[in-house]
């Protein structure tokens, strides 16, 4: 392809999109097709001659679409928002395009500039001190991962460099609360804790982990001659939104030298909005922390903010030096493959440098306001519904639902929480996560993809009055 045929499918390719996201609420937002439909309908292998770019762009719309389900339709309610902002797309298309990495600042120094300078931004705009910096990891999964890596090495006195953790006297142990996010558990697996050093806390009423509970398994792995070596807290679970006390956890961490880190994967984004913030309050305690600029912010997947106290400690960490890597600036700048795992590096700063400049915070705020005054609204309209209860508080956008019908309880009651669920996403007018909450069906609710609005979530309403009959 040359450059001058890129301009011309490129032109195509941008039409595509736009027609797709103008008219997506045409469509069903589940995909409504059965496993293996695709690989039924494509060669079992690679062409061996090129092929007109207009027969791959049909294939995109004959083949693909109908396998899509819609993340960025109005009535997606999925999960979580992924919102993919149009101008975040561009960033992205040109990250692509330019092709360049960085493994190195002088391997593209603007890349690692505009890193430091966006996560900067960011910072400020979440209300952290000037004591965080950041970095953009692939995702919150990496992220955490990584800190826990970090944790490791701390408590250990830097034991990769020795027998690494094989050669611990003691068993080193993670603690976060049983409505962790399931890439807390893989991450301390994967950092090499091991099964029997994880300890899932409990957690109150409202999800969220007690911090009298954290005291006492604390002491009694003192007790066995144990360490204790880090915490991982979430502020807004996956399933509810619960919001772990970071001021008492904090404080626990720091009278027992643990590493603290924060999961704010979900709720981080509303940290741009001072009213929100006392949601993290104690967050100045932790030793890094992650935000999803991926989620409801707007950046388009993958971005994953993570932002760390002592860069020295993540430096030492992560760092490799081999001979080709090494440049004569390297003592002033950051080169951020020592920031985590890859040393491969997507200018993906550039997708958020886009949507902050494009849209500005005022609107990224009101945005945000929007999507918590409607899930206001639809949590009062279940709350003033007899048959319909709220599993949870309602602090960002996140609603948990359960129909009760009279005289509909126990097994009954799971079946026709599930069976509602189902025909609404079968019926393609919306899209639910099913889930279980301690141990019981319930529909979640996730309100937050950039096209919704309240007449969207007001037809969501009417939709599961209907689907529940
Ligand atoms: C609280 C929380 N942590 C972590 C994750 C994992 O995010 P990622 O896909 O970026 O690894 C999620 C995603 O759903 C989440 O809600």
């Amino acid at each position: 392809m040359t450059p001058e045929d890129f301009r011309r499918h490129g032109h195509q390719l941008i039409d595509l999109i736009a027609d797709y996201r103008q008219s997506v609420e045409q469509r069903p937002v589940m995909a409504q097709v059965a496993p293996g439909y695709l690989k039924a309908a494509l060669p079992s292998a690679a062409p061996q001659h090129g092929e007109p770019f207009a027969s791959l762009l049909d294939d995109v719309q004959r083949l693909l679409m109908p396998g899509l389900s819609h993340w960025q339709h109005p009535q997606f309610y999925g999960y979580f928002p992924s919102n993919a902002s149009l101008p975040s797309v561009l960033g992205d298309m040109l990250s692509t395009g330019l092709g360049v990495l960085g493994l190195s600042w002088q391997s593209s120094p603007a890349l690692s500039e505009l890193e430091e300078t966006t996560l900067d931004w960011l910072r400020q705009l979440f209300g952290l001190s000037s004591q965080w910096s950041g970095v953009i990891q692939d995702t919150a999964s990496t992220s955490t991962l990584v800190a826990l890596i970090c944790a490791r090495e701390r408590a250990s006195g830097y034991a990769l460099a020795r027998g690494g953790v094989q050669a611990q006297a003691a068993p080193l142990i993670v603690y976060a609360s049983a409505h962790a996010h399931s890439s807390v558990d893989k991450a301390a697996l994967l950092a090499g804790f091991g099964r029997d050093n994880i300890r899932l806390i409990a957690t109150d009423e409202h999800f969220a982990m007690r911090p009298a509970a954290l005291q006492a398994a604390i002491a009694d792995d003192l007790a066995r001659g144990n360490q204790p070596c880090a915490i991982v807290a979430t502020c807004g679970t996956t399933a509810t939104t619960a919001l772990d006390p970071l001021t008492p956890v904090g404080q626990i961490a720091q009278a027992h030298g643990l590493w603290l880190h924060v999961d704010a994967a979900m709720a981080g984004s509303a940290m741009i909005l001072p009213e929100c913030r006392w949601m993290w309050e104690g967050i100045e305690l932790a030793d890094s922390l992650v935000v999803n600029a991926h989620k409801w912010l707007g950046v388009a997947f993958d971005c994953s903010l993570y932002y760390v106290r002592d860069p020295q400690h993540l430096i030492r960490v992560m760092s490799t030096n081999p001979s080709y890597l090494q440049s004569a600036v390297d003592a002033e700048v950051k080169n951020l493959r020592d920031w985590g795992i890859p040393l491969g590096r997507r200018f993906r700063a550039l997708k958020l440098w886009f949507l902050l400049r494009s849209e500005g915070v005022e609107a990224l705020q009101q945005r945000l306001r929007r999507d918590l005054d409607n899930a206001r609204w639809l949590a009062e309209q279940v709350a003033a519904s007899p048959d319909w209860q709220l599993l949870a508080p309602v602090h960002l956008q996140t609603l948990c639902l359960r129909h009760c019908p009279p005289g509909v309880e126990g097994a009954a009651l799971e079946q026709h929480t599930r069976d509602w669920a189902q025909r609404l996403n079968d019926s393609g007018q919306a899209y639910v996560t099913p889930a279980q909450l301690d141990g019981q069906w319930m529909v979640r609710v996730s309100i937050g993809a950039l096209p919704t609005e309240r007449e969207h979530v007001a037809q969501l309403w009417t939709a599961l009055q209907a689907v529940v009959r």
